[in-house]
């Protein structure tokens, strides 16, 4: 039996008035007052945080912050805060993850989280010598690399590799890049992996007799994968005229769209960060850096497409899939410093990053489905 003081279902929420959905949310014992206090908005960060935070602080800006209910993710219930302006975004999800609690919720994972690093390194006569004398110093670069951050290599983060890339024809002629892999464990990691191409770029230049020119994270963290995946069973797909079999094929019509033409893709993965970019933006993440990613993700076959997936299994049901870099952090940063995102992954009780993003693209799934669903059948206005 579930215990329902950790149900992610909260029956008539909708309905009821501010001050009773704050007890309920108090009454799962979940948040400490603090944090309670934080996440009501009533104690954001401060004036004077927000001048360390960025330059030319006049003032600080709201937006609403609300409850997604009924996810289930991995097995375990789940209440989602959402940060957005736009309505329906809220109410589309929890009920989306109403019917993907019927087919046993998300299944979610995510790979090792590593960030990739990019060196540029101009001035070259010959680039395959250039290619070769840097991955036979692959073990030494590592090493330099290793004793950059001591405590994300007490936590078992560090560099884990680099590969070599060849650009034989550029605007400015030809240069090399080299990607350095790097785990960084519960950060978003563009620090750790700033400072550690920066700290390498002096011995490349020695070993290649090049100019090291950019330094920088990308943030197309394809080596930072979250995904996720729910099955519907069709039967609780019918809504008012409708079969399920009907709402089914229209959903899968509808992603095909997507998956055929960009100016589809563009919308429909828009629905998707809808549901993404929210929770990224409760939790003190970079939403730009997981904007930037999930597009270039979807247009990494060289065409841009929709970065979902939605089929019929063996027995009829609905079952959606969604891959995406998610690179997210719970350690510094907004994280860290602002009392509404300490307050959000309290209330997800995330312990790990890999967990905030586990969540995060089950999210964006369940939205996803809540758009397609709507178009495919009575529209959105
Ligand atoms: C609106 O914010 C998002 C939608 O346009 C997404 C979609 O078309 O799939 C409804």
């Amino acid at each position: 039996m579930t215990d329902q003081t950790q149900s992610s279902r909260i029956p008539g929420f909708y309905n009821i008035s501010l001050d009773e959905r704050r007890l309920e949310l108090a009454a799962r014992g979940m948040l400490s007052p603090e944090n309670l206090a934080a996440l009501y908005g009533d104690t954001g960060i401060s004036i004077d945080q927000a001048q360390h935070m960025i330059e030319n602080v006049v003032g600080l800006y709201a937006l609403p912050l609300g409850i997604a209910l009924n996810f289930v993710i991995n097995g375990r219930d789940v209440l989602i805060p959402m940060v957005v302006e736009e309505p329906s975004i809220v109410a589309g999800a929890s009920y989306m993850a109403k019917l993907a609690r019927i087919g046993g919720g998300f299944i979610a994972s995510t790979t090792t989280p590593e960030m990739i690093g990019q060196i540029q390194i101009l001035d070259l006569s010959d680039l395959n010598s250039a290619r070769q004398a840097i991955l036979e110093a692959k073990n030494e670069l590592l090493a330099e690399a290793a004793v950059i951050d001591p405590v994300l290599n007490r936590l078992g983060g560090g560099p884990r590799g680099l590969d070599v890339r060849v650009f034989e024809d550029s605007p400015i002629g030809p240069f090399l890049v080299v990607h350095l892999f790097y785990d960084v464990r519960d950060a978003m990691g563009a620090n750790a992996v700033n400072t550690a191409c920066e700290r390498l770029a002096p011995h490349i230049e020695t070993i290649t007799g090049g100019r090291v020119h950019l330094r920088i994270l990308s943030n197309l963290a394809d080596r930072r994968l979250a995904q996720a995946r729910c099955t519907i069973p069709v039967e609780a797909l019918a809504f008012d005229d409708f079969s399920g079999e009907q709402v089914r094929d229209g959903i899968i019509a509808a992603w095909a769209f997507a998956a055929a033409d960009p100016y589809r893709a563009a919308t429909h993965n828009k629905g998707i960060m809808n549901g993404i970019d929210a929770v990224v933006l409760a939790t003190g993440n970079d939403w730009r850096a997981i904007e930037a990613g999930a597009h270039a993700y979807a247009a990494r076959s060289g065409r841009y497409t929709s970065l979902s997936t939605w089929e019929v299994d063996d027995a009829g049901n609905l079952v959606g899939s969604l891959e995406m870099p998610m690179a997210v952090g719970i350690v510094g940063g907004a994280t860290k410093v602002h009392p509404g995102a300490r307050a959000a992954l309290e209330l997800m009780q995330v312990k790990t990053a890999g967990e905030l993003a586990e969540i995060i693209v089950s999210v964006g799934l369940a939205q996803n489905l809540a758009a397609i669903r709507a178009l495919a059948t009575e529209g959105i206005q």
